[in-house]
């Protein structure tokens, strides 16, 4: 695809491209942001490069996909001016844990799970960090049609909390407050129940819709039938030919279409990385 208000490097096949000739702190034209939008349902993620913006202006920029929507699961502080924004910081005295991700899609275990994201490096380490990203629709395309006949029809239970069990996450559960509050949540809480193969509403391309956070329990299947199969599939979708690996740089702003695509944040580094994340509320997957 060719654009007139930019350039776009594609960054594989799959997914990912590298936007360079916007700048965000300049409020976009329509015609601007009707490009950045095909190039996001394109090419599923998106980065800018060397962008200088303000928490406002970042939140201005998630409105024009939609409504930011407010985290599912806290663990994150929030910006005080601009609840919209998530800080997530690490350095080595809050150092992430190596192996603690997981393939995921935002907010997947909700009703409505997310758009889309808006993520601003304001600060990366020296090396370390990447973020993968993973194209469900491409996942999807290259199964056989045996499979995506057997996968046709069926749903998926998806619960917030399985990465934040007491056994996975058991930092999270040291004092009573973290406790309680995860308790109070949970309480109330129901796994979401979505499409395996989902369509996106605009596009209408198709797309594996499981991810190993959080997808627990195919409906109407036998426990041992449904983890056999979300086995296969978890690990078919790590298939590197799926996916794009990203190198940030302090300043790169990046946008991604959660309604096809998997991501998995890399945790192997110690020194201050530093992002402000903005969640676009998306629709019931259908
Ligand atoms: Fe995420």
């Amino acid at each position: 695809m060719t654009y007139e208000s930019f350039t776009l490097n594609e960054m594989s096949p799959a997914c990912g491209g590298i936007i360079e000739g916007i700048d965000l702190s300049q409020d976009l034209t329509n015609r601007q942001f009707d490009e950045i939008h095909d190039a996001l349902l394109d090419r599923t993620v998106i980065v800018f490069r060397d962008q200088h913006i303000t928490p406002d202006q970042q939140v201005a920029l998630a409105r024009r996909f939609g409504e930011p929507q407010p985290a599912a699961v806290s663990g994150f502080e929030k910006s005080a001016e601009n609840p919209e924004v998530d800080i997530l910081e690490y350095d080595a005295d809050n150092p992430p844990h190596v192996t603690r991700d997981l393939w995921h899609t935002d907010f997947v275990g909700t009703e409505r799970p997310t758009l889309g994201t808006v993520l601003y490096a304001k600060d990366i380490p020296p090396e370390g960090g990447d973020t993968i990203w993973v194209s469900t629709a491409a996942a999807y395309e290259a199964l056989s049609e045996r499979m995506k006949a057997h996968l046709d029809g069926l749903w998926a239970f998806h619960n917030s909390y399985q990465p934040y069990d007491e056994h996975v996450r058991p930092e999270m559960y040291e004092d009573e407050k973290g406790t309680d509050y995860i308790k109070s949540r949970r309480a109330t809480y129901r796994p979401a129940l979505h499409p395996m193969v989902r369509t996106h509403p605009v596009t209408g391309k198709q797309g594996l819709f499981v991810n190993e956070s959080m997808t627990s329990l195919i409906k109407d299947m036998d426990k041992r039938e449904s983890d056999f199969l979300l086995r296969y599939l978890f690990d078919y979708l790590r298939t590197p030919e799926f996916n794009y690996r990203h190198r940030w740089q302090t300043n790169d702003l990046a946008i991604w279409d959660n309604r096809l695509s998997l991501h998995y944040a890399l945790f192997d580094y110690t020194d201050h990385r530093l992002m402000h994340r903005i969640v676009i509320q998306g629709d019931v997957p259908y």
